[in-house]
């Protein structure tokens, strides 16, 4: 299988940006990018490196066609004309999702039923078989995706989304999705040099991220992936990304990485999710008031995302925090700060206007990415 694939990263709304730039990075070309989803040209090898490297990218799913369907023979036909058997094995287990938006076909299980006979026909004929398939071997989920009559065809190769990295054993009040605190790291100018503080930093999610960035470790290199189990993607390919990642890991690159927390559970919870991640005394980790809170240096970086004070009685409390921290950083000309929370006032509890703004979604919490940039 040596000609050119294309593969989808799906994005949570709002980060299909930041998912471009990792894809460029990452050296593929052609990319596409709509809403909640960036396409782009890849190989094989595109398959285990996106998975291995995509930071801030949900899943990455192999394109299988495109086409306009208006009936369920016209689906039906057009997903058995599809080179299934060049990914499916003999033995696979295929599991077909779907959705179905402003289209003709929007019976979702009537397209999933049909899909699902349309692949098991062609596989039953490229592999001769006379009897039904035994699907007691790797999994495949085919998803079918309709939007105004448009099919998308495509086969998950991630297996569980790209957040769960596998470090993440205990988890504190509100996570951030590791996906989005990556996120909230690369929309910054923070290098590995410059000295970095979460102060609300609950399971540790934003230090273990940053300090993954600033040895450029791969977000997948303590996790497996779907695709792996698959026999139409030789075992090699995935070793050659392995080490890759290795050769590329820069484990000597000093950090200077705090998360504190007011909880004391959570700064145990964080120390004992860094140390899954194998980055054990590479994060400073103290439980602290956020009011507390001093800059040892001139020049530093401060990512948090503080209580957003939603629930009952919690406002007055989360303003005075704002407006602490506000007081304390306006020593500090010279740190970058960046907030995230869907507290609408927040710049004037803080005390300043944000140099930038910009809308992100905290799963379906909509929030502002207040972003303070510090004086050179
Ligand atoms: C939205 S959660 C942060 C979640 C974190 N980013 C994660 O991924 O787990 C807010 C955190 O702020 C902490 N917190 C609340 N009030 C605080 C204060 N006054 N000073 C410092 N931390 C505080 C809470 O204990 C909680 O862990």
């Amino acid at each position: 299988m040596s000609q050119p694939i294309k593969l989808i990263a799906t994005a949570a709304m709002g980060l299909e940006s930041i998912v471009k730039n990792e894809i460029k990075q990452l050296g593929y070309e052609n990319i596409q990018t709509e809403n909640g989803r960036v396409m782009f040209d890849a190989d094989l090898a595109g398959i285990a490196r996106s998975n291995l490297w995509l930071r801030t990218a949900d899943r990455v799913k192999l394109l299988m066609d495109e086409f306009n369907a208006y009936s369920f023979e016209e689906l039906f036909e057009q997903t058995k004309a599809l080179p299934w058997e060049e990914w499916i094995s003999k033995e696979g287990f295929i599991h077909v999702v779907g959705k179905s938006h402003k289209s003709k076909l929007y019976s979702v299980p009537d397209c999933q039923s049909i899909v699902k006979k349309a692949i098991v026909s062609r596989l039953q004929e490229a592999y001769s078989l006379t009897s039904r398939l035994e699907e007691t071997g790797a999994r495949y989920k085919v998803e079918v995706a309709i939007l105004k009559d448009k099919v998308t065809l495509s086969l998950d190769t991630s297996g569980s989304g790209l957040h769960k990295r596998g470090y993440r054993i205990g988890q504190g009040e509100a996570p951030l999705k590791e996906t989005l605190a990556a996120a909230l790291i690369q929309l910054t100018n923070w290098t590995p040099d410059d000295p970095f503080v979460d102060p609300f930093t609950g399971s540790g999610t934003i230090p273990i991220e940053a300090a993954l960035i600033g040895q450029n470790i791969a977000p997948g290199f303590n996790r497996e992936f779907q695709a792996e189990e698959w026999d139409s993607i030789p075992s090699t390919v995935w070793e050659q990304a392995l080490e890759e990642a290795e050769d590329l890991a820069n484990y000597d690159q000093p950090l200077d990485i705090t998360g504190s927390d007011i909880s004391h559970q959570s700064i145990e919870i964080a120390k004992h999710n860094a140390m899954e991640a194998g980055l054990a005394d590479l994060i400073n980790w103290k439980q602290m008031q956020a009011k507390d809170f001093m800059p040892k240096s001139e020049k530093g970086y401060l990512i948090g995302n503080p209580p957003y004070g939603e629930r009952l009685g919690e406002k007055e409390t989360v303003e005075q925090i704002y407006q602490d921290l506000g007081h304390i950083m306006s020593s500090y000309p010279k740190w970058s700060v960046y907030i995230m929370t869907s507290y609408q006032d927040f710049e004037k509890q803080y005390g300043q206007k944000a140099t930038k703004k910009r809308k992100l979604f905290n799963g379906f919490i909509q929030t502002n990415y207040y972003q303070y940039f510090g004086k050179k």
